[in-house]
């Protein structure tokens, strides 16, 4: 496609270099420009509406546009726009923003420490672990195990920690001390037969095999989402969760919830951990905690790792770690704003009354020829595009569907997500019934539009 030169396409693609992108093909396509926002609508440049069913990336809570964020940032930055945190420097927006988030964590924890960003969050969470066991005299404890298809960023041991070939791919990662266990996903990965206890069960089998096979005196933590986003929506099978928590634990690891996506109301509480009864040692989170109109991330550590981060300042003379950017009084004071309208205007209650309704309604495409599977929780769901119904047999690859209901999606103003052949959604938090229906209108249409497509192939 030739651009008009000058325009914001080309000069995009001459000056951009996009993530998560195929640059060979964005040099030909160049980008779809966003340009405003209402609510959960999302508007480009040639005026199209989109209803962003997405939230962004996960993250837009609030929808695209608020005058009373956009007051306190105004605010903040009049007052005093930057200072840090480093060598005993501090500021009360930010004292104010770790109280809450404290005082707001599903199981005691003792400190915060800030960040800019998901990745951010889970890097630090990664190198507490190795610090804590060096700390407490069992430095060999350094590996790090994550599940296949799990994601937690993009840093370098973020990305590692997530079990993303596509995205190790000539970076030379993952790190040597990185592992990944099974994919909790039952629908797609259950053997004839298997419950979702029994696979639960075998899933934490895995997990113990591993933890066996590599060492367990170098085996230091265990990260995952209590639901997996990146990797399709995937909500844990029953029992999962406690099955792997008590292998875990059994050996003596940390437990690193990344609540990057569920926290702040995603699954119906305040915290996935929340909802599925989980006891992580650290909590990274980040988008929603801004409503995502600010880069600001907060990692939660319990008592015992602080206590160790304390003996090591005793040795070394200091914690030798931090961002120019941590606590952010802008970021601060957005995010404690931002969680001052969750409570004001009852959050989790509109989670926990549209939730169910959303649930209910995508269920309906079960009614649909592509469509074998539909789970979610909360204002998650995913829906698994098959084959064949009866077998859930997949597609073949080559017929890239999820990329195909992606266009389509787009054709009739919805943004979702694919991955692979899952449809992810997961919208802004304040969407209402009306809104979850005019959702639904628009992917059956760009479902029967694939239908269609893939029928005559
Ligand atoms: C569960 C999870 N963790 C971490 C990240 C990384 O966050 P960021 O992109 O802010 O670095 C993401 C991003 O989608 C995520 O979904």
């Amino acid at each position: 496609m030739n651009h008009i030169p000058n325009s914001i396409q080309a000069r995009d693609i001459a000056s951009i270099v996009h993530p998560q992108t195929n640059l060979a093909l964005h040099e030909t396509q160049g980008p779809v420009v966003m340009e405003r926002g209402e609510g959960i609508y999302i508007f480009d440049d040639a005026g199209e509406r989109y209803l962003d069913a997405a939230a962004g990336l996960w993250c837009a809570s609030l929808g695209y546009a608020s005058e009373r964020l956009a007051k306190v940032a105004y605010e903040q930055m009049r007052k005093m726009g930057y200072y840090h945190l480093y060598r005993h420097t501090s500021h009360a927006i930010g004292v104010e923003l770790a109280e809450r988030l404290l005082q707001m964590a599903p199981v005691p924890m003792s400190k915060v420490l800030f960040q800019c960003s998901g990745s951010e969050a889970n890097d630090t969470a990664i190198k507490l672990v190795w610090y804590y066991h060096s700390a407490i005299g069992k430095p060999g404890k350094r590996k790090i195990i994550g599940r296949k298809m799990g994601y937690h960023g993009s840093t370098s041991a973020s990305i590692s920690a997530s079990g993303k070939p596509d995205m190790h791919a000539d970076f030379g990662l993952p790190f040597p001390d990185f592992r990944h266990t099974e994919f909790p996903h039952w629908y797609r990965m259950r053997e004839a037969g298997e419950s979702e206890e029994q696979f639960a069960t075998r899933m934490a089998d895995a997990l113990e095999k591993m933890i066996l096979r590599e060492g367990p005196e170098t085996c230091g933590a265990f990260i995952a989402e209590p639901v997996m986003g990146a990797g399709g929506g995937i909500v844990p099978p029953r029992t999962y969760w406690q099955k792997m928590q008590a292998v875990v634990r059994k050996y003596d690891m940390l437990f690193i919830a990344d609540e990057v996506i569920c926290g702040f109301g995603r699954t119906g509480n305040m915290w996935g951990s929340q909802t599925y009864d989980l006891q992580p040692d650290m909590i990274s989170s980040a988008k929603a905690l801004s409503a995502g109109m600010q880069p600001i991330s907060a990692l939660l550590v319990n008592e015992r790792i602080y206590q160790a981060m304390l003996d090591e300042s005793r040795k070394l003379g200091g914690f030798a770690h931090g961002f120019t950017y941590a606590g952010h009084p802008v970021t601060s004071a957005v995010a404690l704003e931002t969680l001052k309208i969750y409570e004001e205007m009852d959050m989790l209650g509109h989670v926990r009354s549209v939730g169910p309704y959303m649930q209910q309604v995508m269920a309906g495409f079960l009614d649909h020829p592509l469509i074998g599977d539909v789970r979610g929780v909360g204002m998650i769901v995913g829906l698994e595009m098959v084959r064949d119904k009866a077998t859930g047999a997949a597609f073949d690859p080559a017929l890239k569907l999820g990329a195909r209901v992606d266009r389509l999606a787009r054709k009739h103003g919805l943004i979702a997500r694919s991955i692979g052949d899952r449809v992810a959604f997961s919208p802004p938090l304040i969407i209402t019934e009306t809104e979850v229906d005019d959702m639904a209108a628009r992917l059956r249409r760009a479902l029967d539009d694939a239908y269609a497509e893939v029928r005559t192939q």
